[in-house]
């Protein structure tokens, strides 16, 4: 690990040892100067190669996107030891963006890689910089949604701008201002991310709140920020007074349990923390580590769920919910497009956010149910019973003699809509040479089928 002091930008103090009050006091004035330095010393090398190339690795910049053990975080104080997460940007997912503007990133993780963005959202980067994180999510959100950066920073706005007419991106914009005070309207935003900026902030629950009100009901907090786990009481006091520490993305970093508790203080739900990347200790003691998270959380409120056929634009949200219910993926496509339902949410400008999956299959007068998956941040609504609900009544208008479905983790879920366990010798042709039948385990999948009554037993 470096010295702290030893990237301190010209003209800033490079011993910064003050009382806590003082730190938060002039916080932001030191935040505002190292990144206004980075920034400028980005537009010279960017002036410097012209039309003649890319720019090259630096300082403050993550430079090759393909050494990710070069990476810095917030321009320096802390080196990777322990890579979690692999790389933070693919070649392939910057590829179409000038070099010096995928190569300037100051974050220390990738939240565009970790959240899902669906076309027609409304985004927001808290501490924008250079902007790679805004661009990148504007691919996402399309033509239809728009993504917007707040930086505090004017040569930051300066660069991220300049970076914005190179790249030829046009559903974005920067905007200046203060992360503890938004300035955008209540309940204009679907989904806010960022990317090792609050722990920056002098005070986080401003921050947490202001996030909270400009979500609207249901939109999400998708954020990679730095960390600790441990007791970061064990800091010594000279290493938590030092300014540069701080503006360094180290010692303003919350403990994990901090940061949750923060957000549920603001008034969040199913909020949750998961370590991205491990640092080396450094000059940290024993007993604490600076991690790199990504933290999400929702703002209460459903929003309008409705519930639409899928298609194929809906494959990877599909694959996602199926992964993270630890659901297969067999066959999934065979019948996606005829069989299969989302539950979605509507976005503030109208996209809608894929939160909830089933699917039925047809396999001659018998009905295949598999696949039911909801978004974590979507359970416990009744969008799972919505969506078997209403497959079953599709089953019965359709004239099929029975809905079959294996599980192997809700057996005791499916029986209030009809379901009983059978016996695995019982499933009918078709349903038991079906991918998601030939792909379960025998021993673990539980066969269960909901008879209609109106028709013969198969
Ligand atoms: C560590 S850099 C991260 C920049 C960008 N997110 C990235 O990943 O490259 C921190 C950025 O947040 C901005 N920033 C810090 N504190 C801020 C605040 N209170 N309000 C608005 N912007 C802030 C800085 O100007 C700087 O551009």
């Amino acid at each position: 690990m470096r010295h702290m002091d030893e990237d301190a930008p010209s003209g800033e103090p490079a011993d910064g040892h003050e009382p806590p009050q003082d730190v938060s006091r002039h916080i932001k004035e030191r935040v505002r100067s190292r990144y206004g330095a980075l920034a400028r010393a980005a537009g010279r090398r960017a002036a410097a190669a012209g039309c003649c190339g890319g720019v090259p690795p630096a300082e403050g910049g993550s430079g090759d996107r393909g050494d990710s053990a070069s990476r810095s975080c917030c321009g320096g104080g802390v080196s990777k030891a322990d890579p979690v997460s692999g790389t933070f940007y693919d070649r392939a997912v910057v590829g179409g963006l000038p070099a010096g503007v995928a190569g300037f990133s100051l974050g220390c993780g990738n939240p565009t890689a970790l959240v899902e963005l669906v076309p027609g959202e409304v985004v927001l980067d808290l501490g924008s910089g250079g902007g790679l994180d805004v661009f990148l999510a504007a691919r996402r959100v399309g033509p239809a949604g728009k993504v917007c950066g707040l930086d505090m920073t004017d040569e930051m706005l300066a660069l991220a701008r300049e970076n914005k007419r190179q790249a030829g991106i046009d559903n974005v914009e920067f905007l200046k201002g203060d992360i503890e005070d938004i300035p955008l309207p209540d309940g204009s935003v679907d989904v806010i991310i960022s990317n090792c900026v609050i722990n920056l902030a002098a005070d986080k629950s401003r921050v947490f709140s202001e996030a909270l009100r400009v979500l609207r009901p249901g939109g999400r907090f998708a954020v990679v920020d730095t960390v600790f786990q441990g007791d970061k009481a064990l800091i010594p006091k000279s290493m938590m007074e030092d300014t540069l520490s701080w503006c360094q993305c180290v010692t303003g970093a919350l403990e994990e349990g901090e940061y949750l508790a923060g957000l549920r203080g603001a008034g969040f739900v199913d909020e949750s923390l998961k370590v991205i990347q491990v640092y080396e200790a450094g000059v940290l003691p024993a007993g604490v580590r600076l991690t790199s998270g990504f933290v999400r959380a929702r703002k209460p409120g459903a929003g309008p769920v409705h519930e639409r056929p899928a298609t194929s634009r809906d494959l990877p949200s599909a694959r996602r919910l199926l992964t993270e219910s630890g659901l297969p993926l067999d066959g999934l496509e065979d019948q996606f497009e005829d069989g299969f339902a989302v539950a979605a949410a509507r976005g503030v400008s109208g996209g809608d956010c894929v939160v909830g999956l089933a699917g039925l299959e047809a396999y001659g007068r018998h009905g295949l149910l598999r696949s039911v998956a909801v978004d974590p941040a979507w359970r416990g609504r009744g969008v799972a019973s919505a969506l078997v609900s209403s497959k079953l009544d599709r089953a019965r208008a359709a004239g099929l003699e029975a809905v079959w479905l294996l599980t192997d983790t809700a057996p005791d879920y499916f029986p209030r809509f009809g379901f009983e366990r059978v016996d695995r010798a019982e499933a009918p042709a078709g349903i038991d040479s079906s991918p998601e039948f030939a792909g379960a385990c025998p021993l673990t999948a539980t066969l269960m089928v909901a008879r209609f009554a109106a028709a013969p037993r198969a």
